[in-house]
């Protein structure tokens, strides 16, 4: 098992990837936990939906509702695209972007990819009733909210690390710091 771990942490370096991306449903906490962690280690933070929110001057809700959820997918790939380029980045994702298969290509070029697994009763708690989030009108109760949650586990599953995330945010920036996975990244700079 110890094995298997060093294998895959060598595996991860070797690949040179240059940026972090934080994966995880709506509300668990990947851009306060991504904020607090680049202003640890001196990287820049971004967030997919903030980006998308520059490049159109629009709400997300506002491009969900005139142009739907199809075109908002392209924009964020676009922008997933954009960052790939750039070096020492810590990248908040949407929610939903892991679930497209081509981001993957880039996710596991140019990131090491982070899942910050929370419990759904817990995300339920945080997002239900935000009006900032188009997908919650769609996915109108706990149900429905929880089957698309359970088809996007086998995405975020796909991580390099999986991290805890049903703890304290200081409890899970110090674990994402030392850990063996990573923290050879923030030496490398
Ligand atoms: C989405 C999650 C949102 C945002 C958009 C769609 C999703 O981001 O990208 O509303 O498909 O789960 P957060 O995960 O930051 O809430």
């Amino acid at each position: 098992m110890e094995n298997t771990n060093k294998d895959k942490t060598k595996e991860i370096n070797q690949r040179g990837r240059g940026n972090i991306a934080l994966l995880g449903f709506m509300g668990s906490g990947k851009t306060t936990i991504g904020q607090q962690l680049a202003q640890k280690v001196g990287w820049q933070f971004m967030d997919t939906d903030d980006l998308i929110e520059e490049k159109t001057s629009l709400s997300i809700s506002l491009i969900f509702e005139r142009w739907g959820e199809e075109h908002f997918r392209s924009l964020e790939k676009v922008v997933l695209e954009e960052v790939a380029s750039k070096k020492n980045i810590i990248l908040a994702t949407g929610g939903g972007l892991p679930a497209q298969e081509d981001n993957w290509q880039i996710l596991r070029e140019h990131f090491l990819t982070i899942f910050l697994q929370v419990d759904f009763s817990i995300l339920y708690q945080r997002i239900k009733g935000d009006s900032r989030r188009p997908l919650l009108s769609q996915y109108s109760t706990p149900q429905e909210l929880e089957k698309l949650y359970q088809k996007r586990l086998i995405y975020y599953e796909r991580s390099d690390v999986i991290i805890n995330g049903n703890r304290s945010e200081e409890e899970i920036v110090e674990e994402i710091l030392y850990h063996e996975k990573i923290s050879s990244l923030w030496r490398k700079r």
